[in-house]
């Protein structure tokens, strides 16, 4: 019988974490195990651990006590399958567990995904329980899986951002500020967002990142945040705050006040500056929660067009996330678990993508 390896990570203490080791559980009839082979670590795995009780996230792999499992990106194989029209062998691309493994009850599957229904997931959103089938997808390329995993669940935050900004015509504002400019999700945001005419996109970063996202090619300006005074606060800005730092977020509503058409909340990759006290000056943040938005989607345009824009406009970006990252593998638990310290200190270097296994 094989091993099952998860990394504990202490929910109300981040930096404190454990390895569990327990025997690979037999399915039972209407189960499936998937061997989680590799995955992606980003800050957003870091957000997601920062708000694993606020917004569910510790909910999705539930361990004992006061320990969480972190949500990551990736790839895994069916290795025993007893769930009729799924056989051992099959590749997944989603949302799972820290861990070696997972075990799956699917409620629903059509040729295209598999949805795990295990009770404990069945209240939270359904697009983080859908497991892509790499088979029936035409655009998964096994060369590009670190591309697919490091961005792709992102893409599509960044997607319905510039969808929603769009639709709201900028709130009247010629000029977007993206915070966290050097992250995936920022430059994907720039990236749709410089297709479009009417606005200018600059990104702020911090001054050691300046030179990277410059190489991008995909803002209009990148300021350090030390710089902000630089910019000219008389022209209207929308705010998209990747970062989530109060300090910044408060000397920006500060320095536009009502010259800052809307503040939209994204990320939290400072997670460590963040504030929960709402800034004294211009509009109140708005969070951008991704699911909704795409649920509003689908209901307008239909899931099949939702999911024909989204593929068009990854096979646009393909190209930048191809040459904006270099992939660097981290492989067996002591590199992954010093990774995952690495990105809740933010000492990563953003012109590396972090691909784990086992
Ligand atoms: N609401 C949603 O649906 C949604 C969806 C996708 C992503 N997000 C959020 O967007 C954020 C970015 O995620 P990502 O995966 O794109 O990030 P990433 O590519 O891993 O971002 C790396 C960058 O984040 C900043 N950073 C990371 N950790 C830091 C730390 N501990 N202290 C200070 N700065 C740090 C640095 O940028 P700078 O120097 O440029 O600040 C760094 O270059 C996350 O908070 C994520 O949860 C939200």
């Amino acid at each position: 019988m094989s091993e099952q390896t998860t990394l504990l990570i202490r929910q109300a203490q981040l930096d404190e974490t454990r390895w569990q080791s327990e025997p690979v559980r037999e399915p039972d009839a209407g189960q499936l195990v998937c061997a989680v082979e590799t995955f992606a670590l980003t800050a957003n795995n870091i957000s997601y651990a920062d708000h694993g009780t606020t917004l569910g996230y510790w909910r999705f792999f539930p361990a004992v006590d006061d320990w969480g499992v972190l949500p990551v990106w990736g790839f895994g194989t069916v290795t025993e399958s007893r769930v009729e029209g799924i056989a051992a062998g099959e590749r997944l691309f989603g949302f799972f567990p820290l861990s070696s493994h997972l075990l799956m009850t699917p409620h629903r599957q059509t040729p295209a995904m598999i949805e795990d229904g295990a009770e404990h997931r069945r209240e939270l959103p359904a697009v983080y329980n859908q497991y892509m089938r790499t088979s029936a997808d035409p655009l998964y390329r096994p060369e590009f899986e670190a591309q697919q995993a490091l961005f792709k669940p992102l893409f599509a935050t960044a997607f319905v951002a510039d969808d929603f900004l769009a639709e709201q015509q900028f709130f009247g504002a010629g000029k977007v500020l993206l915070s966290s400019a050097s992250s995936k999700t920022a430059m994907a945001i720039a990236h749709l967002l410089r297709a479009r005419a009417d606005v200018e996109c600059v990104g702020l970063t911090s001054s050691g990142n300046v030179t990277f996202t410059e190489g991008l090619g995909c803002y209009d300006k990148v300021v350090s945040y030390d710089e902000l005074a630089t910019l000219d606060a008389a022209t209207p800005v929308v705010y998209v705050d990747i970062a989530g730092n109060g300090a910044l977020r408060d000397e920006i509503h500060q320095r536009w006040d009502s010259r800052l058409k809307y503040s939209c909340a994204i990320g939290g990759s400072h997670w460590q500056a963040r504030s929960d006290t709402p800034p004294e000056h211009g509009p109140k943040p708005q969070f951008l929660f991704a699911p909704t938005h795409v649920e509003r989607r689908v209901a307008e345009w239909g899931a099949a067009e939702f999911q024909q824009r989204l593929a068009n406009a990854w096979q646009d970006f393909l190209p930048l996330a191809g040459r904006a990252l270099e992939v660097t593998i981290r492989q067996g638990p002591d590199a992954i678990g010093q990774t995952y310290r690495d990105l809740l200190a933010g000492t990563n270097n953003p012109s590396q993508g972090y691909m784990a296994r086992w």
